[in-house]
């Protein structure tokens, strides 16, 4: 392997790509003196979710139990931002530890990634999942309650919506139907919040339905880290690039789609953790607009799908993979897997009009960010490239220059 990226070329990169689009097209006010808990904010999209946050100056407190994650990721984030990120190593289902964190900080927000997310593991231990993506949304929602924290704001998942009927694209009324313990616990979770929040009127939420999310933040310092072999696309494909998986299998060519194999709605995760900043800024807004003022739980509760609304197949992400890698993954199509539809993709409309979110990077950026983060970090958070070093010692060095001008 090598890895010759040089500080130069990435700045000039991000100079180029930056030139044309801005770094963040979401602003979100903080709520001066208030603080926003992640939960499961050490992870792949918590971390760039907290990225972004601090970036538009919000203060943040993140709690883990690391089952799937590794706290390095939240300490490059200080290091890009330059703001610091109080850490607690606590699970969701854990109260008692839970509310003193509560009691500690004044929070307005939270923002719940924390959740077991693999289809496959689900299949295998559905209690595991019910109880740790279920009862770590009740015990985390009926903390906010005790403490008046009005606002969430939870990670959904378009699993939800099972197999589709059809090829079009999936707007937040199509029917449920969750083919897997994981899709089960995350409609279970949904529900969770919407009863819980029909008894306690001031809560608010927005129940963000993901579509496939994969990228990495520009600067290749964080990105997806699976502690085990990856049952997503993406990590599978770069980790097989970086040698440490043989081979992608492609489960199927014979689908009604333009190459054969199934299409799925891929969003950048930096626009992603954006449409988080956007769903706290409704929140806030309609706090605000209600100013105490009772509103029915529909008014309260809002679900929106988080995708671009373009379908890319595998092969046609294998292909931008290439052309961003310089290399050739290496696949082998095997037969269809049970539960896989030919093509799931998003109608994003209500969150581009309500959220005014909007989404800006294609296949090929996701795939180039991808693989600058895996390329130089191939063991995750272990082993750094001198890329990866040279870059954090220019953040710092970046940083401190400033904190001295500011005294
Ligand atoms: N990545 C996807 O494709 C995808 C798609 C749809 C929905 N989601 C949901 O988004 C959320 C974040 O996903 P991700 O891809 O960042 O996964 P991730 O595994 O990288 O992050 C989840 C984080 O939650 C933590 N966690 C898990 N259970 C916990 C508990 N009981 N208490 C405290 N921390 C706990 C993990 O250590 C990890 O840091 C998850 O809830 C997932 O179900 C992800």
């Amino acid at each position: 392997m090598s890895f010759t990226l040089k500080i130069k070329d990435f700045v000039d990169y991000v100079s180029s790509y930056f030139a044309k689009k801005p770094t963040s097209t979401f602003i979100s006010k903080p709520v001066p003196g208030k603080y926003i808990l992640v939960t499961g904010g050490a992870g792949y999209i918590g971390s760039h979710t907290v990225l972004e946050l601090c970036k538009n100056g919000h203060d943040v407190v993140v709690v883990d139990n690391l089952c799937n994650s590794v706290e390095d990721s939240l300490k490059r984030v200080e290091i890009i931002t330059g703001k610091k990120v109080p850490f607690h190593l606590v699970d969701v289902r854990d109260k008692e530890n839970l509310n003193k964190i509560f009691d500690q900080y004044d929070f307005w927000a939270v923002i719940h990634f924390a959740g077991l997310k693999s289809v496959y593991e689900s299949v295998q231990y559905p209690e595991k999942y019910m109880n740790n993506n279920v009862e770590g949304t009740r015990t985390l929602v009926e903390c906010m309650i005790e403490h008046k924290v009005n606002n969430i704001v939870f990670s959904s998942s378009a699993t939800l919506y099972g197999e589709p009927k059809n090829m079009d694209p999936l707007t937040e009324e199509a029917d449920l139907g969750p083919i897997n313990p994981y899709g089960e616990s995350k409609l279970k979770a949904e529900q969770v919040i919407t009863e819980l929040f029909k008894e306690y009127e001031m809560g608010q939420a927005c129940l963000l339905r993901y579509f496939n999310p994969i990228g990495a933040d520009v600067s290749g310092l964080i990105g997806e880290n699976p502690k085990d072999i990856p049952n997503n696309l993406l990590p599978y494909i770069t980790q097989t690039l970086v040698g440490k998986l043989e081979y992608l299998r492609v489960f199927g060519n014979d689908y009604p789609t333009r190459d054969g194999t199934g299409v799925r709605d891929y969003v950048h995760v930096v626009d992603l953790a954006d449409g988080h900043l956007a769903a706290l800024e409704k929140l806030r807004e309609n706090e605000e607009i209600r100013a105490g003022a009772k509103a029915s739980l529909d008014e309260r509760v809002l679900i929106y799908n988080m995708g671009t609304g373009t379908g890319y197949s595998v092969l046609e992400v294998v292909d931008s993979m290439n052309k961003a890698s310089g290399k050739e993954v290496p696949y082998k199509i095997t037969d269809r897997r049970e539960g896989d539809a030919a093509q799931v993709v998003a109608c994003p409309a209500k969150a581009n009009k309500e959220l005014k979110w909007y989404t800006r990077f294609d296949v090929n950026v996701m795939c180039a960010d991808a693989w600058r983060w895996q390329s130089q970090n191939p063991d995750g958070y272990e082993n750094p490239s001198q890329f990866v070093l040279d870059l954090l010692e220019k953040y710092k060095k970046e940083n401190a220059e400033k904190a001295e001008a500011q005294q």
